[in-house]
């Protein structure tokens, strides 16, 4: 079983670190696959609280080799600046390997996000204003910055000078007149770029050795796939493929190189900036489920929506993936619930329908039709065996299981990596 893939199968935040982290101590390689330092993933080790950022969660891992794969985006400054947190802490980061390929966000890709943001006004992503989709944008168009150029000064001077002139006009579009400068940021840019050296490799090389060797790799993705920039809630995505086909294109293998695709799903949902979701709460039922779950963002701080189980998502991350097993992850903090509505369907227009709606503007005003379930009204962090959950709540987990298509294999039942109920293994 050497090809395994891990992927949001909701909105972000599934949990999909700590399900990283804990497949990492099983495999040789974990190589993430798209996103930057967007992402936001917590993993608690015992007393220790790690939050993550660009770096995979497999860093922790003190076995396995981190890679950055080419479809992910680098700043640089925060790169180190995570790296040596890290290491402060005793993390060896000195495994990490980054692609060639791999983007490089520029400055004032940050400064473009925030202003593009800022002029959207009640129309805004929500993003986190990390430089992602400008970077992505400029990979597209071709004026991009690989990790690559920053080892060649000429080069990398004809790129910034090119890039740079775009941008400074993109900018006073948007009414900032801020100057950008074009040699300095070269210059900033050849400074990160010896310190990158060592690091660079043909990630795809890797990997694919790594595999014929029979050696286990895993790929280990940033957000999810309602943010998906082909299959999410366009505009409202991030800029990168989330999904297992992102995994494929983002590192550099064949999808015959792939033996299981997971996804990740919390036990109900959350959300963090703009954009349609069904089954969100509103007001004290809200805050009572964000205060539970201690929903507030890993990256910008901010209170995450919150809502019921969607299954119609988890069918639909089951598809786009091809999902073979998911990761149920925060069933704990259903513990207190009298009642769990599920929601098995939309309504769009007085018609049920059990799948995604084809047009975005049905989904933005679609109706869920909910199932009730039991609560189980008991303390389940203690549970490690699937068989001593409570009645209730392995009957949640089956109807999930039954509504998405797909096995649930492990189930998490607290923050910390021993916190998980293991049904079918998963390597
Ligand atoms: P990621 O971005 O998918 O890695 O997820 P985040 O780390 O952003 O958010 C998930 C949060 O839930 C983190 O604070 C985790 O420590 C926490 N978490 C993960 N699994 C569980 C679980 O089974 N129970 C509880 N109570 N917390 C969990
Ligand atoms: P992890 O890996 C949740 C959301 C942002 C915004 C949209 C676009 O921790 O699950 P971007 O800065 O990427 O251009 O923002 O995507 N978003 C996330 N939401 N978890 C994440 O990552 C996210 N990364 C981006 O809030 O709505
Ligand atoms: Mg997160």
């Amino acid at each position: 079983m050497p090809g395994i893939i891990v992927v949001g199968a909701q909105w972000g935040d599934e949990g999909k670190g700590k399900a990283t982290d804990q497949l990492g101590g099983d495999v040789d390689v974990v190589v993430k696959f798209n996103g930057g330092n967007n992402a936001g993933h917590t993993v608690v080790i015992g007393d220790e609280k790690y939050a993550l950022h660009l770096l995979p969660a497999g860093i922790l891992s003190p076995t396995a080799t981190p890679v950055l794969g080419s479809g992910v985006v680098i700043d640089p400054e925060a790169l180190f600046e995570e790296i040596d947190a890290m290491e402060s802490r005793g993390i060896d980061c000195s495994r990490l390997v980054i692609s060639a390929n791999a983007h490089v966000i520029p400055p004032y890709n940050r400064l473009v996000d925030r202003a593009v943001e800022k002029a959207l006004g009640a129309g805004q992503i929500g993003t986190t204003g990390r430089g992602i989709g400008p970077t992505y944008a400029d990979k597209a168009s071709r004026i991009g910055i690989r990790i690559q150029d920053l080892l060649d000064e000429e080069i990398l001077r004809a790129r910034v000078t090119r890039a740079v002139r775009e941008k400074q006009e993109t900018l006073g579009a948007y009414g900032l007149e801020e100057e950008i400068d074009a040699e300095q940021i070269t210059q900033q840019l050849l400074e990160y770029g010896k310190r990158i050296e060592p690091m660079i490799v043909d990630a795809s090389l890797l990997v694919n050795q790594a595999l014929d060797a029979n050696k286990k790799v895993l790929f280990e993705a940033g957000q999810a796939v309602m943010l998906d920039l082909d299959h999410g809630t366009y505009p409202y995505v991030t800029s990168s493929s989330t999904t297992a086909g992102g995994a494929l294109t983002g590192v550099g293998v064949g999808p015959t190189k792939i033996d299981r695709v997971i996804g990740v799903a919390k036990a109900y949902t959350t959300r963090v900036g703009e954009g349609p979701y069904p089954t969100e709460l509103f007001g004290d039922e809200a805050e009572h489920l964000r205060e539970l779950g201690g929903e507030y963002g890993v990256t910008t701080g901010r209170p995450r929506r919150v809502g019921w189980a969607d299954a119609v998502v988890l069918r639909y991350a089951t598809r786009i993936n091809g999902l073979t097993d998911i990761v149920l992850t925060k069933l704990d903090v259903l513990d207190s619930y009298e009642t769990l509505p599920v929601a098995v369907g939309y309504e769009v227009d007085g018609k049920v329908t059990r799948e995604m709606p084809v047009l975005q503007s049905e989904f933005a005003v679609a109706k869920p039709v909910y199932q009730d379930l039991p609560g189980w009204q008991e303390d389940i962090t203690g549970v490690r065996k699937y068989e001593d959950l409570p009645e209730a709540a392995r009957n949640y987990i089956e109807f999930l299981e039954a509504q998405a298509g797909c096995h649930i294999s492990a189930i998490g039942v607290g923050q910390d990596r021993e916190a998980t109920i293991v049904r079918h293994p998963l390597i």
